[in-house]
């Protein structure tokens, strides 16, 4: 673990130092497997985590913006919910604006950002230490799907963030291990606050997942760019696209980069065969119904869920204690 002071009021825990991020090996098996897939943490490099704050200000993309109206509406009632004197972890740093929403109703006396991204996570949380010159922060980088331990013991009530419907981004089964996980993790009296894409119409489902500007498109294809840096590949973007839909069976919209011409890519010195039309899986992300969420939290040991919604509810806020 290395420990870098950054301002007073910020410092900075790595815990990829003690095991990688990123793993070249982790990129071989899944191009090896018979449906070949990345996982979509490999979406978040630097150019990645920026395109992904482009594609929360897309007019198609109303997670985030649905998001924001519910904690605009709500924000006193959640911050009678954390009280004073938490440690609010947020798992994933994200886009800024929600931190600062929510950093200025709780006033909170740790705040604890967790991100992948080393360089989206210092710069965001510097801009955050320079705003609020009061407010505590140390920032954690580290793959908070897995598991791992706070480099220190706040000693306060741990309140969980987990925004965006990045849960989404895990199949129940693996929804509810983080949620068992984080649980354990958040400790006696600990809470979760969490954003959730609800169910809805397979019509704004896929435009919100194919943007009119193709700023998805460039963030699905960017992963190529990501991996060829980490493991000395040599794939070429411009011979493969973007394919994203919502399979209503699954509850489910799956991002899909197709190979547009048979090709041969070396990756760690080993050679993956493309044929013409074949996929590599890049992201699942799945939506939910108020009794599914609810009752992965239920399974998880929550007892209590206070929830809220934006006007058209198509997005979900959960308070779970
Ligand atoms: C950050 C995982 C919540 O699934 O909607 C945006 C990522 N993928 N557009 C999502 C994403 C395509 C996003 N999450």
């Amino acid at each position: 673990m290395k420990k870098v002071f950054v301002k007073p009021n910020l410092t900075l825990f790595d815990l990829s130092s003690n095991e990688p991020l990123f793993s070249p090996k982790e990129v071989l098996e899944g191009l090896l497997e018979s449906e070949k897939r990345l996982s979509s943490k490999f979406f978040y490099d630097q150019v990645g985590s920026d395109l992904f704050q482009k594609i929360t200000e897309l007019p198609e993309y109303y997670l985030t913006n649905s998001e924001i109206e519910i904690l605009h509406n709500n924000l006193e009632e959640i911050s009678d919910l954390v009280g004073e004197n938490a440690a609010v972890i947020e798992f994933g740093s994200g886009p800024p604006l929600k931190s600062r929403m929510l950093m200025k109703a709780i006033k909170p006396s740790l705040y604890l950002p967790l991100d992948i991204s080393k360089s989206y996570l210092l710069e965001a949380s510097k801009r955050l230490a320079r705003e609020f010159s009061w407010l505590q922060i140390r920032a954690i980088c580290v793959d908070y799907t897995r598991a791992f331990q706070l480099p220190f013991d706040p000693e306060k009530k741990r309140v969980g963030c987990f925004l965006g419907s990045s849960l989404g981004n895990f199949n129940k089964s693996k929804a509810l291990d983080f949620l068992i996980r984080t649980k354990k993790f958040l400790g006696h009296g600990g809470e979760l606050l969490l954003g959730v894409d609800m169910k809805k119409s397979a019509e704004i489902l896929n435009l919100a997942y194919n943007d009119s500007e193709g700023i998805t498109a460039r963030f699905n294809l960017n992963i190529l760019d990501h991996i060829n840096q980490l493991c000395a590949a040599r794939f070429d973007p411009a011979n493969f696209v973007h394919l994203a839909g919502y399979d209503e069976n699954l509850g489910c919209v799956q991002m899909h980069l197709v190979s547009e011409v048979d090709q041969k890519i070396s990756v760690l010195d080993t050679e993956i065969s493309f044929s013409k039309g074949e996929k590599i899986h890049t992201e699942d992300s799945y939506k939910y119904s108020c009794k599914e969420i609810e009752g992965l939290a239920l399974q998880a040991g929550f007892s209590k869920s206070v929830s809220w919604f934006d006007s058209k509810k198509y997005f979900g806020l959960f308070y779970f204690s």
